[in-house]
């Protein structure tokens, strides 16, 4: 019995919906743990794409999907998408889809103070996806959230609704001059809501435990990457959760122990959407055409990532917060052509060699990556579906990134689709 948690290594969008999507053929249930609909998880599978926010890539496989109390859900988001998804012909009934009664609501004025808050801050924003993620985790820690369990209950909702509404109007209109929200259409809406989902909301950490315990097997799907940690990364330009594999279990509602393997996505290059330090990043003919093949945009805002050489100090960094034990190495196919590769192995600080992540700001902005060079080449490699049939340059790239990392690879993926990867060894074997 394996229960394996995904993680971003870098700083999002590395494939993660493409694997969980491929590794979820041999789990029985798949589980989202923190984030909401910041995330955009692309899945392809014979040549249909599905973008996922909340629901678990583990639907287009019919795996029981979860919604652990660590995610923040927007319903009218998680609607909008059973309903996109029932277009295609898959129903999603209350026994595929398990919403905790834990989880904490995303509110419209989550997602106007969120916007409020990135237009004040004009040159200086974070670049958020406007969601109001942080806003509602904020809420959540400040203990004025709205749980699914309280919608439930209309009097409790409408109670909780009313004295939070008041404060958020104050700030509203006296902080940032917009107009107050009113609480009707909010009430309206959210009753609409819950009589649609509330089939779905359950004791999820309950539910898991009884699976585990039967020997079900579980994938515990990230959402953002390690350096998008609200601890760890590149603070303040972060989301607003712990990305990290140890939040798995506070997200899901699961203990330690339960967890057997931590797979790292690493995209072949790096990425990044929104602002921030990015040491490795390219502003030239290479990062463009990172990004033009890459299709580096993003999928929930549709905003330019930006791009550069693939750092290992990145990696290591991960190898140590999540504690990985295999690595999913993606979008190898997108480097085919260009000559010679790079990888950055360490920061250089005025005449000082840095190994590991700094944590101050303005060290980061100060540093230099200090590159190796690697030989490219030119052969298509998307039809490839073992080791062997790639190019020696290929391969020695592989290599070089599971001794930078000191993380063996797992899995290659050589192009979007559920079958266009390379299993060395799988995580649920
Ligand atoms: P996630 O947020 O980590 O799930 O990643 P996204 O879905 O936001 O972004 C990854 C993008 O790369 C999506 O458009 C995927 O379809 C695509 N993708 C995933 N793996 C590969 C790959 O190996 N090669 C190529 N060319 N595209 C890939
Ligand atoms: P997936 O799961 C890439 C980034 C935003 C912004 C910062 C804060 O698809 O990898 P937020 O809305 O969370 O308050 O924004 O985090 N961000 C992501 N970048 N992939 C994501 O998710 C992201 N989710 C948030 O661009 O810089
Ligand atoms: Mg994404």
């Amino acid at each position: 019995m394996a229960n394996i948690v995904i993680v971003g290594t870098q700083w999002g969008d590395e494939g993660k919906g493409k694997i969980v999507d491929m590794l979820a053929e041999r789990a029985d249930i798949v589980v989202r743990f923190q984030g909401g609909n910041n995330a955009g998880h692309t899945m392809v599978v014979g040549g249909e794409q599905l973008i996922s926010h909340l629901i678990p890539s583990g639907i287009l496989q019919g795996k029981i999907c979860m919604i652990g109390n660590g995610v923040v859900v927007d319903p009218e988001v998680l609607i909008g998408e059973l309903d996109k998804i029932a277009d295609r012909g898959i129903e999603i009934g209350p026994e595929r889809l398990r919403i905790s009664e834990r989880a904490h609501l995303i509110m419209p004025y989550h997602r106007q103070i969120d916007h409020e808050r990135e237009k004040h801050k004009g040159e200086r924003k974070i670049g958020t996806t406007g969601r109001g993620i942080g806003p509602a985790y904020e809420d959540k820690a400040t203990r004025r959230g709205i749980r699914f369990v309280d919608l439930l209950d209309a009097d409790v909702f409408a109670q909780r609704l009313e004295a939070i509404l008041d404060e958020k109007n104050f700030y509203l209109e006296r902080y940032f001059g917009a107009a107050p929200l009113a609480s009707g259409p909010i009430r309206e809406a959210y009753t609409a809501f819950a009589q649609r989902l509330a089939p779905h909301v359950t004791n999820v950490s309950r539910e898991l435990a009884d699976a585990l315990a039967a020997g079900r097997q579980v994938l515990l799907e990230g959402a953002q990457g390690t350096h998008l940690d609200i601890d760890h990364g590149t603070y303040p330009f972060v989301t607003s959760s712990n990305t990290v594999a140890g939040n798995a279990c506070a997200g899901a509602g699961i203990g330690p122990r339960d967890i057997t393997g931590v797979l790292g996505i690493v995209k072949a290059y790096t990425t990044r959407v929104g602002a921030g330090p990015f040491v490795c990043e390219l502003t030239d003919e290479i990062g463009r055409r990172l990004q033009a093949t890459g299709a580096e945009f993003g999928a929930t805002t549709g905003r330019p990532r930006r791009c550069g050489w693939l750092d290992a100090v990145l990696l290591r960094n991960s190898r140590r917060l999540n504690g990985l034990t295999g690595l999913a190495i993606t979008k190898l196919d997108v480097l085919t052509g260009i000559e010679p590769l790079k990888i950055c192995t360490a920061y250089r600080h005025g005449e000082e060699i840095i190994e590991d992540f700094p944590a101050d700001l303005n060290r980061q902005a100060r540093c230099t990556p200090v590159y190796e060079t690697l030989p490219g080449w030119n052969e298509d490699i998307s039809a490839a579906r073992r080791l062997e049939d790639l190019p020696p340059a290929t391969r020695a790239y592989i290599d070089r990134i599971a001794e930078l990392s000191g993380v063996p690879v797992q899995i290659v993926s050589v192009g979007p689709g559920r079958d266009q990867t390379i299993v060395v060894s799988h995580p649920f074997a």
